[in-house]
């Protein structure tokens, strides 16, 4: 078992680990956890858990190398700097990691990253980049959600019509007609998006609200996919797809961040 953060307050309960900083937990009072979690994830050091909320870092998609596309920031041990009680009803967890001789061989500049985790009615995640190196560097991130639904077939997305995306499945820009509905495998990469998304459950209605970041990835591996992550993988099971959709908050693609020398940048989600 992986060493976690609990923090329970009169909103909510929350878990986040400490490897990959992943929160992989988020429920409000009287409510199941808007969060998915693979029942058969690894909690293993070293690999990402399955559900929650994964940290993309320093690429999101990078295509060149499968192995590390979404980076390695969610597989490496955070430290945990602080827990503080802003109110009975909203606590603030703070992690960091820090550049290391292991992550010099893969992004060979020096950085510091900082997550803030807001747990309260809502839960918010502040990841901030910021440049250690005397030279630029630019990153491409994402907090990829797992959104726990009752049903894929009920879950309906809106917010982001008439948006321009890249169809990742076939290399292919297109535009958002109406609200998003899923009978197919879906791995799209919405782009110029500056306002709220909509998660439409069978009886509630999740709202992603993003700042530093103009992309949002959504994606579903449907039946075949999903078959193929469960045998190569073995960390989810092959009817899982049916029980989450991700929706997640990037800067992906043409919506990379370069910071040069003493810069920052802060991605941000609020999820309620
Ligand atoms: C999504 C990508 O963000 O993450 C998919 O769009 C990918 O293409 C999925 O399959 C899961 O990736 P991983 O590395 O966690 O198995």
């Amino acid at each position: 078992m992986l060493e976690f953060i609990e923090v329970k307050n009169n909103s909510a309960y929350a878990k986040i680990a400490l490897n990959g900083a992943q929160v992989f937990h988020y429920e409000r009072v009287g409510e199941k956890s808007l969060l998915w979690l693979s029942e058969i994830s690894d909690f293993k050091e070293g690999k990402s858990i399955r559900g929650g909320i994964p940290i993309c870092w320093p690429w999101f998609g990078k295509p060149q190398d499968k192995t590390l596309q979404h980076g390695f920031a969610r597989t490496l041990k955070w430290t945990h700097i602080s827990t503080d009680e802003i109110d009975s009803n909203t606590t603030q967890v703070i992690l960091k990691l820090q550049h290391s001789q292991e992550s010099l061989k893969l992004f060979p500049y020096k950085f510091e990253l900082a997550l803030h985790v807001e747990i309260g009615d809502g839960l918010k995640l502040k990841l901030k980049t910021t440049n250690l190196d005397t030279k630029t560097f630019e990153i491409t991130q994402a907090l990829h959600t797992y959104f726990a639904v009752s049903n894929i077939d009920d879950v309906e997305i809106s917010g982001l019509e008439n948006k321009p995306y890249l169809d990742a499945l076939i290399w292919k820009n297109e535009i958002q007609k109406g609200v998003i509905t899923f009978d197919k495998e879906v791995d799209r990469v919405y782009q110029k998006v500056d306002n709220k998304i909509n998660i439409k459950d069978k009886n509630t209605t999740l709202h992603v609200e993003n700042s530093g970041s103009s992309s949002v990835v959504v994606w579903n591996p449907w039946i075949d996919k999903c078959q193929r992550m469960s045998l190569d993988k073995n960390d989810m099971k092959k009817e899982a797809y049916k029980e989450f959709v991700c929706v997640e908050s990037a800067n992906a693609f043409e919506d990379f961040i370069v910071l040069k020398p003493d810069e920052s940048h802060t991605l941000e989600a609020f999820i309620y």
